[in-house]
């Protein structure tokens, strides 16, 4: 865990807060800048650390520069115009997202914030005339691509295209499954179906392959997610190469995340990345990749949480709990006390915390956990509070919070 391990009852004392007038999040902007602002903010809280955040951000963009390719991070992670605008300001070619709703979101938001025109790859299929129609009305707003993987979509997206206002084409990304079986075609012969039709559509123009290894992110030991990883580009490479052989210029060769990112910066096969989780870099990550190259990325995404109560032996109750945090990929670690602390599910709204001598948490104590996953924890909250070690910087919106559609 790389943020301070202070214990949460040694931080420094706070200056008196205006807590009469107004609300505890104004008490707690109020207190922007003031070391040990940060235990100001009410809890459960989502809480980024910015110094950690930007040396991930920094660390990514200088490793693809060295390597020779695009990057474009996924900002399913995050849903934050402030995040992806670091990301973009750091060399981004660009930022996915997982769904249009998200796109449509964050392409005003950056828009707002001086990102206009940003490049948006949408990375699932959609289905359905009604979504192509907002497919087609955001290539207005952005310099938008979007993944297929059926001819029936492709004619989707051209009936919308024609029945826009646009004047552009629309571009359109091959979604090519290699290996997860969540989405794309599965060989060449299909890829050829669907190129063929969009080549045959006027209103849309085919910008390349999409090869995404969602089952190779999270294979812990780097000596079996990378030859798994070279298994699935090759099924990649197999389609890029029928497609070539068919006339066919294949432009773009998207794919991978945080897991695989390095083996994918070796390997070549891609030449545009879109990892998502290591601006966080949530405990499964953590515990997947350990010391790899992949895994050097600081957790820099906390969820802050206040003991409420004390009476027992042992343990005592946090007010974090099921509602806080995803909880598939099991319980959160408590920051400076990976060894001696343990938090259990402890029903909707609490955290039971065991301890061990000489750790002795009280009533009041403020704990910050590590989400054991990042991007369903963030979708959980309307705010991102920022800090630099113990002091406050700011807050943000989660801007694309809930756009799943
Ligand atoms: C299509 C696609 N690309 C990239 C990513 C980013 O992966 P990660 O968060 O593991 O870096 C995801 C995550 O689910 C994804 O679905």
């Amino acid at each position: 865990v790389t943020d301070d391990a202070t214990p949460p009852h040694d931080d420094p004392p706070v200056p008196p807060a205006p807590v009469a007038a107004g609300t505890a999040r104004d008490a707690a902007l109020g207190a922007v800048g003031r070391p040990g602002s940060r235990r100001l903010v009410a809890t459960p809280a989502l809480v980024c650390d910015v110094d950690l955040l930007e040396a991930n951000i920094a660390r990514m963009a200088a490793r693809a520069a060295e390597a020779g390719v695009a990057l474009r991070p996924h900002a399913k992670t995050h849903k934050s115009a402030f995040v992806a605008a670091l990301q973009l300001d750091a060399g981004a070619a660009g930022i996915a997202c997982a769904k249009v709703g998200e796109a449509e979101v964050l392409v005003a938001a950056l828009e707002a914030a001086g990102h206009g025109d940003v490049s948006v790859l949408v990375t699932s299929p959609v289905a359905g005339a009604a979504v192509a129609g907002r497919v087609a009305a955001l290539a207005a707003a952005c310099d938008l691509m979007v993944v297929v993987d059926h001819p029936d979509g492709v004619d989707e997206l051209a009936a919308a295209v024609a029945a826009g206002t646009g004047t552009g084409q629309l571009a359109v990304v091959c979604d090519v499954d290699v290996g997860l079986g969540r989405t794309g075609v599965t060989g060449p012969d299909p890829a050829l179906a669907v190129v063929r039709r969009i080549a045959g559509s006027p209103g849309l123009r085919f910008a390349g392959v999409q090869g995404y290894g969602g089952h190779l992110q999270h294979l812990p030991g780097r000596a079996e997610r990378a030859t798994a990883t070279r298994t699935a580009a090759g099924r990649l490479r197999s389609v890029v190469d029928a497609l070539e052989a068919d006339g066919h210029e294949v432009a773009l060769r998207t794919g991978g995340g945080t897991g695989t990112a390095g083996i994918d910066m070796e390997d070549r096969v891609l030449d545009e990345l879109q990892p998502g989780s290591y601006v966080f870099m949530d405990q499964e990550y953590r515990d997947a990749l350990g010391d790899d190259p992949e895994g050097r990325f600081a957790q820099s995404l906390f969820v802050a949480t206040t003991v409420v109560s004390a009476n027992q032996d042992g343990f005592v109750t946090v007010d974090a709990g099921l509602k806080a945090m995803a909880t598939d990929a099991g319980p959160p670690t408590v920051v400076g006390h990976a060894i001696d602390v343990h938090y259990h599910f402890f029903g909707d709204e609490h955290g039971l915390v065991t301890q061990a001598p000489p750790t002795r948490f009280a009533r009041g104590d403020r704990l910050d956990l590590v989400p054991p996953h990042c991007d369903p924890t963030v979708d959980r909250y309307d705010e991102l509070w920022l800090a630099r070690g113990d002091t406050l910087v700011g807050v943000t919106p989660i801007d694309a919070r809930g756009c799943s559609r």
